[in-house]
């Protein structure tokens, strides 16, 4: 619900458990008042007890009072000397900026950045328009809240109405939250290690957590959360903040001079240029804000639900999702028709439902030097060509998908020796390559024109359901051809819109494609990918002990039912641990789930094991897809992982336990439950036993002896003994 009180100048945004109070100030300025737990109102005694104090009209030193005011748009150069959110800088060379509130308007709905992924539904929009007293720049900043939910969506409409202007930041979003010891909580990585947790106290200071990589990256994720310095899992109160983007991004947090801190973030502002005319609008990136007072738990839940309920494309949110079989890692390159009908035959015989054909079908691709943008099937490789597989599926009630990766060129490829211009490449540089590759120029519309073409060519010929986007290496140069000279720092933002815009283009044209995105593993794990791709590849770490860590990374900000997660063979392709078969299952549960290794080479012990995790699987799909995800146990603050799913109305949980390092002279262990309901009864399917929620959750289940790697799992339901 969204309130403007005159009385007060003041805005009363109010959600499920959560107020975010502004008001224009006497001198005309949006100052922030209050971001926390719900409010009653009480706006008379707000304004009293505040301690943010307004400049005053005619104080000789009211400009820098800006330096303390808390903002929701940082200005530049006049008097506020922490970070700006907005940056233009005019003809003149002027950047002096000072925005201040013209008018408002409530709506109903969302409002929606252009070409950019974006809530598909919202409750209400605060519209609050600031303008530059020095130039003719308008700032229309939006604030969308939504039915019974934690999360605020923010993003800004910058329009210029004075002469050519260029945008040097365009942040989303600015919050300065008052003086307090806060903890700074974000993920970090690298290829294999994607989303590790890293919490530590938010020193005096800036500190700014970015890609430059053209993409969110392995190494880190447009995600952090600031907590009270005791807030944990369970208890105490945190606020995520997340970009809904997929290119280079900063995020940063300043402990000003009062320890107050400003958090504000969006396109990373290194190198970006954006030239306004006159009358042009630039869009931000939407940033989803989130509040619990009831721990990290509780804002993961926020986030997954708001991705699930806002986000996701609704026909995909509560479909079943494929359970695979992909060859990435049973051949490599090293496929024909032979082998992968045989792929296809194995995965039948254990009940797998989807066979996704991975990297080397098309072009001349038998390693990763050549191949890419030739998107038509090679038929001397695959006797018989695509079809023959597709027909084959069909023929064994198999489903198919097939591997892409759009955004990239060999040199070795027929495309590259045709338009060698597609690829992006500064005249007089010699192009960074990485995994032999070069990417292709997306800020150019008929570039991705040309690529929709031949993927839209595959895609509706063989009738193709299932995609798998992957996208293999940085962005680099940062310069484009079609670009004139001084726009060249829009570059990486047009290159994210340009992969948007491929996205939208397919999905419109085959809404029932389903799209699984992939970035050399992780690296673009994101909310921007999510509006396009239900399920992202979460890591080619498929490790039974690492897969926690990033699992459990990832269920900070994503919901687990886009958290694909595949059985693989050991020693482990990555990292060459070796790992119980059982365990790979289990932690790969947590997850939409699927399998990736050659079956024909599995013993009939693993066979049969593969059958019932299937089945298992089958038992929890319904939890991956609608449940919540419940931490237990942080594998980063201990040698154990635990974490179960549980459904909405708590009538069914799945419980996954992983032994990290056992320790011989442990004693009696127990793993407390949560989320349940106290005065339900449950049965837990492995012990054929009737016990309380309220014993779960406070007493716990035993932990048994386990050896390293080992885990254990529960199928809980909630049922009384007399329905037995
Ligand atoms: C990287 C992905 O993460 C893998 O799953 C696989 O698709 C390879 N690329 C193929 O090149």
């Amino acid at each position: 619900m969204i309130r403007f009180i005159k009385e007060y100048s003041l805005f009363d945004i109010s959600g499920k458990d959560y107020t975010y109070i502004m008001k224009v100030n006497d001198c005309g300025y949006l100052q922030g008042v209050y971001y926390g737990a719900k409010l009653a109102g009480d706006y008379h005694f707000l304004m009293e007890q505040s301690n943010v104090k307004s400049p005053k009209l005619g104080d000789i030193n009211m400009d820098m009072a800006f330096d303390t005011m808390p903002s929701e748009c940082g200005f530049y150069l006049h008097g506020d000397f922490r970070e700006p959110t907005i940056i233009i800088e005019r003809k003149d060379g002027g950047k002096v900026s000072r925005f201040k509130y013209l008018e408002h308007s409530i709506v109903n709905g969302a409002t929606t950045p252009k070409g950019l992924p974006h809530v598909r539904i919202g409750k209400q929009t605060l519209m609050i328009c600031l303008y530059d007293e020095f130039s003719n720049v308008k700032l229309h900043l939006y604030y969308t809240c939504f039915d019974n939910s934690n999360a605020l969506v923010r993003w800004t409409e910058i329009v210029n109405e004075g002469e050519t202007a260029y945008l040097k930041r365009a942040y989303s979003f600015c919050l300065d939250l008052p003086k307090n010891e806060y903890n700074l909580l974000n993920l970090y990585g690298n290829y294999n290690h994607e989303r590790m947790v890293e919490e530590k106290p938010l020193g005096h200071g800036i500190t700014k957590i970015q890609s430059l990589r053209g993409k969110a990256s392995h190494q880190t994720n447009p995600f952090l959360a600031i907590l009270n310095k005791d807030t944990n899992e369970d208890f105490g109160e945190c606020y995520g903040f997340q970009l809904m983007y997929s290119g280079s991004f900063s995020l940063s947090c300043e402990v000003g001079q009062n320890e107050d801190c400003r958090v504000q973030g969006g396109i990373a502002d290194l190198g970006f240029s954006w030239k306004l005319e006159n009358g042009e609008k630039f869009h931000t990136p939407q940033a989803v804000l989130v509040y619990s007072k009831n721990g990290l738990g509780d804002m993961s839940i926020t986030f997954a639900d708001f991705y699930k309920d806002y986000v996701i494309l609704p026909q995909f949110v509560k479909a079943k999702r494929p359970l695979v079989i992909n060859n990435w890692e049973a051949t490599y390159f090293d496929f024909n028709t032979e082998k992968l009908k045989q792929i296809v035959d194995d995965a039948v015989e254990l009940g797998i439902d989807t066979f996704v054909l991975d990297d080397g079908w098309f072009g001349v691709r038998n390693d990763d030097t050549s191949g890419l943008g030739d998107w038509f099937v090679n038929e001397s490789k695959l006797q018989g060509g695509l079809k023959a597989i597709t027909d084959y599926c069909k023929e064994k009630g198999v489903s198919f998908g097939l591997w892409f990766e759009p955004e990239m060129i060999s040199e070795n490829s027929e495309l590259f020796r045709i338009h060698p211009e597609f690829a992006i490449c500064k005249k007089g540089v010699e192009p960074c390559r990485g995994r032999n590759q070069l990417v292709l120029d997306f800020t150019n519309p008929k570039i991705v024109n040309h690529i929709f073409d031949l993927l839209d060519a595959i895609i509706s010929k063989y009738n193709i359901k299932y995609i798998k986007w992957d996208m293999n290496r940085d962005v680099t140069e940062g310069y484009s051809q079609y670009l004139d000279s001084d726009s060249q720092g829009e570059f990486y933002h047009r290159y994210t819109l340009g992969v948007y815009s491929l996205a939208e283009k397919l999905t419109s044209k085959h809404p029932d494609l389903f799209i699984e995105s992939c970035s050399g593993g992780g690296a673009r794990f994101d909310g921007g990918m999510l509006y396009y791709a239900p399920q992202s590849w979460t890591s080619d770490n498929t490790d039974g002990r690492e897969r926690v860590f990033i699992q459990w990374g990832t269920s900070m900000c994503y919901p687990v039912s886009a958290i694909s997660c595949h059985v693989s063979e050991c020693p482990n392709h990555q990292n060459f641990r070796i790992t119980p078969f059982k365990t790979r299952g289990h932690i790969a549960s947590l997850g939409p789930t699927g399998y990736e290794l050659d079956l024909s080479k599995l013993t009939e012990d693993e066979k049969s094991m593969v059958k019932k995790q299937i089945s298992n699987y089958k038992n929890v799909a319904d939890l991956v897809l609608e449940g919540d995800f419940v931490r237990l146990k942080n594998p980063f603050k201990s040698e154990e992982f635990a974490a179960m799913l549980v459904s909405k109305n708590k009538e069914k949980a799945y419980v996954v336990y992983e032994c990290l390092k056992n320790n011989f002279f442990d004693g009696e262990r127990r793993l407390r439950l949560k989320h349940l309901n106290e005065d339900c009864e449950y049965y837990i399917h492995e012990y054929g036993q009737f016990v309380s929620g309220r014993t779960l959750m406070n007493y716990g289940v035993k932990i048994p002896r386990l050896e390293d790697f080992e885990t254990f799992s529960l199928f809980i339901e909630r049922r009384n003994k007399n329905e037995n």
